[in-house]
Parts: C-alpha cells; sequence; structure tokens
C-alpha cells in the first residue's frame, strides 16, 4: 500500500519538484504514472524508496510511515519493497542466477532457500535457459528480465519500476509489462513509470499523470488490448519452476563484498541502504 497525503518536495535551490500530491495505491494494484519530463515522477519514486524526504506531508508505504521511519528501520522497510531501474543495474560479473542470488545472500537467507528460490524465480521470467550467462550475454529485454527477477526474489508486498522499458526496443516493452501484470495478478502490487503512451494505451488500467508536480489525472482507462493477460501461462511457469531441481547450481562463497565492483555497491544500496543523505531536500 502507498499513500501520499499532502506531500510536497522542495529540492535545495527553491525547486519545487512535487506540490502537494495525495494519492492512495491499495494493495494488489497496477498503476502507470506519466507526465513529461521533469514533472516529478522520479522525485516520488524517490520518497517511495525513501532516498529523499518530503518537504512536508506525510508519505507511508507497506505500513511505514517513511517521514517518522528511523533510519536504522530503512533496511527492514526496504526488504518490503522490489525496484527495477532503466539500466538494469545488473553486476556484468556475475551469471543471471548469481545476480539474483545476491540479494538473498546480502539478506543472510539459507542457502538451502536460495536454492530453492532463485531457480524459481527465473523460471517465471522464463529465463531458465540462460541461468548461467552473463549480463552482457544477454539482449536488453532480457536484461531487465533477470532486473524483475532479482526485483521478485524476495517476495516484496511492492515492485516500483522507474521507466523499465526505457533502455528496451519498444516492441520488448510490451512482454516486461506483460511480465509485470502477471506477477501483479499473483498479488504483487506494482507501480510503473513510463513514457511510453502506446504501452499506457494498450493495457490501460490505472493512469496517474504528474504534471509540474501535481496530479493532474489520475482514472482507470480501459486498454485497447482486448486479449487477457496470459494468467494460464504463468501458472504453468509456477508449476514448472516448483518442480525444478536445484541442487545443479552452486554460489561461490563469500559474501558478496569482495567483488570490487561498484554496481555490487547499488544493489547492496537498493537492498539495505542505510544511508540517507536526504538527496539533497531542504
Ligand atoms: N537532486 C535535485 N536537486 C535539485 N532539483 C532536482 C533534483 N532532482 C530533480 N530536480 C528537479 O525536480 C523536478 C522534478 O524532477 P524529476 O526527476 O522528479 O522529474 P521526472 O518526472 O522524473 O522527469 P524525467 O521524465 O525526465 O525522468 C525537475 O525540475 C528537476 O530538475
Ligand atoms: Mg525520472
Amino acid at each position: 500500500m502507498v499513500e501520499l497525503q499532502n506531500v510536497s518536495v522542495t529540492y535545495a535551490g527553491g525547486v519545487d519538484a512535487l506540490n502537494n500530491v495525495s494519492l492512495k495505491i491499495n494493495d494488489g494494484d497496477f498503476a502507470f504514472v506519466v507526465g513529461s519530463s521533469g514533472a516529478g515522477k522520479s522525485t516520488m519514486i524517490k520518497l517511495l524508496l525513501k532516498e529523499i524526504d518530503a518537504t512536508s506531508g506525510v508519505v507511508t508505504v507497506n505500513g511505514y510511515n517513511l517521514s517518522k521511519l528511523k533510519k536504522r528501520k530503512i533496511p527492514e522497510f526496504r526488504r518490503t519493497l522490489g525496484f527495477v531501474f532503466q539500466d538494469f543495474r545488473l553486476i556484468p560479473s556475475m551469471t543471471v542466477y548469481e545476480n539474483i542470488a545476491f540479494v538473498l545472500r546480502v539478506l543472510d537467507a539459507p542457502l538451502k532457500y536460495i536454492r530453492k528460490r532463485v531457480p524459481y524465480v527465473i523460471s517465471l521470467v522464463g529465463l531458465h535457459a540462460k541461468t548461467n550467462s552473463y549480463p552482457d550475454e544477454l539482449s536488453g529485454g532480457e536484461k531487465q528480465r533477470v532486473a524483475i527477477a532479482r526485483a521478485l526474489v524476495n517476495d516484496p508486498q511492492l515492485i516500483i519500476a522507474d521507466e523499465p522499458t526505457g533502455n528496451i526496443d519498444p516492441e520488448l516493452s510490451y512482454e516486461i509489462v506483460e511480465l509485470l501484470k502477471g506477477i501483479n495478478d499473483q498479488g504483487t502490487t506494482i507501480l510503473m513509470v513510463t513514457h511510453e503512451h502506446d504501452l499506457v494505451r494498450h493495457f490501460g488500467g490505472r493512469i496517474i499523470n504528474i504534471t509540474g508536480g501535481e496530479i493532474v489525472y489520475d482514472e482507470v482507462l480501459t486498454g485497447t488490448n482486448a486479449e487477457l493477460l496470459p494468467e494460464v501461462e504463468l501458472a504453468q511457469a509456477m508449476e514448472n519452476a516448483e518442480v525444478q531441481q536445484s541442487d545443479e547450481y552452486s554460489m561461490p562463497a563469500g559474501d558478496g563484498s569482495d567483488y570490487g565492483n561498484p554496481y555490487v555497491d547499488d544493489v547492496i544500496a537498493a537492498i539495505t541502504n542505510t544511508s540517507n543523505d536526504n538527496g539533497g531536500v531542504e
């Protein structure tokens, strides 16, 4: 659940990025957030991840009042979320399996659970055959599917995606949204920022338009796509994933801190970040 009550954000320097925004997204909803460049979309996402704080108003995400959340509670809060970034943020030196398993290792999940859960989410996104591939051996759409599997692996209540189709071919964008819709059908709340109006028209659903830091439109639209979403396919994929043998994979030893890669810091920050420099908000 996401709720913004009279939220404003003024950046240092005086830019009013959000102006008295109120909004509620219930558990199980799927919402698109649209709006022109500089409208305040990423600012809203950063608020929801508690990368920045509101200048005024109340932000509540998954039952946490972010305005009151203590710094030491931020990691616990972030574990209730999954994030998908426009630029994927996969770790190039790790395989698909390792990129996803890494999240659970950072959270100290038992190895037995990791060996079951990771192949399961890889199958959900249809990448079983790429389990041992490295990111530079994947297409843009495949990379984003890995990123979605990574966002899913911790079984979050809410997945937040900021322009997840921004760096992939338009025709693959539809697949990515279908995948997110399928995940939503299983109960995960999804909030997706996009510039692609064709996608929004095609899928329909709840559309929130932010312009000049204000919500100017928040309606449920019927999409132009009359076909049902691939629920049957997804249910089948889940079933297949359950029975998959997991013992064929193994993780390298270590806690992930020794990969010496800047992306590692991004991923750790995204999942467990305790730093909160407040992103220049006044
Ligand atoms: N750290 C910052 N310091 C000062 N101003 C900022 C900062 N980040 C964003 N802004 C300003 O706040 C406004 C909203 O920016 P935001 O990034 O939320 O836009 P957006 O809707 O995500 O745009 P885009 O579609 O281009 O990603 C813009 O005027 C931007 O210049
Ligand atoms: Mg943005």
